[in-house]
């Protein structure tokens, strides 16, 4: 039998990932972060230093590296054996996962890897082309979203929080490139599959969307 799967897609700092490891583990499924699978790529490359132009490069990397994941109470990436959690985080990884993955051919080598997640009991998968490439056939679809302004004071505060220089401005302007770049691709970009229930998250709490979603699984 195929795992029933959830499909979370969004623009960057919607709040995805928490709502999607909050829905996951009420509902005991499995978890995929796709994009830490696109953020993995972007520091095997800069490991082996090679240049966003060489495109033949960067396949033979995609192709290569072996990624690991182990989920606890928080996931631990390991790339070619080596825990690569902390850098996956990092401001410049999304901004070069985000390049790598305007490649077709990059995209293709990932796609198993990705549906080797659907497991039963089920699985909740966050991205940006969840329900449209990856997992076309999933039973139940999200469209999770928030205004630029909002994700950017959210990236922010987090920010703070953890003691790093940040600026508001910066931010919201990388945050609204990393948009443009994610939406305008030709292969797979970030879009609202039609059979989508759409959340606008700025006004809301995670636990109001974190209802929303389980609503619709019930
Ligand atoms: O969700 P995230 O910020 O970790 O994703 C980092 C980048 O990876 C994102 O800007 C675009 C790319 N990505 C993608 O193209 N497709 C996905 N399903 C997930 C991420």
């Amino acid at each position: 039998m195929l795992a029933p799967v959830l499909t979370i897609d969004g623009p960057s700092g919607a709040g995805k990932g928490t709502v999607s490891r909050l829905v996951a583990k009420k509902l005991g499924w499995h978890y995929l972060d796709s994009g830490s699978i696109y953020r993995s790529v972007a520091i095997a490359i800069q490991n082996a230093s090679v240049d966003l132009a060489n495109i033949s490069d960067i396949i033979k990397v995609t192709q290569a590296m072996v990624l690991g994941f182990e989920c606890g109470d928080t996931l631990i990436v390991k790339l070619n054996g080596i825990d690569i959690t902390d850098q996956l985080g990092l401001e410049s990884t999304g901004n070069i996962a985000s390049q790598v993955a305007v490649l077709p051919e990059v995209r293709a080598i990932l796609l198993q890897k990705q549906k080797d997640f659907r497991q039963l009991p089920g699985l909740v998968a966050d991205g940006r082309d969840m329900g449209t490439v990856v997992f076309p056939d999933a039973g139940n679809k999200v469209f999770l979203t928030a205004s630029a302004e909002k994700r950017a004071e959210r990236r922010y505060k987090q920010l703070i929080e953890k003691e790093i220089d940040a600026n508001l401005a910066k931010i919201k302007s990388e945050i609204e490139a990393r948009d443009r770049r994610d939406m305008e691709r030709e292969t797979a970009p970030l879009a609202m599959a039609s059979d989508a229930l759409y959340i606008d998250s700025s006004e809301m709490t995670i636990n109001s969307v974190v209802e929303e979603v389980i609503k619709l699984i019930r």
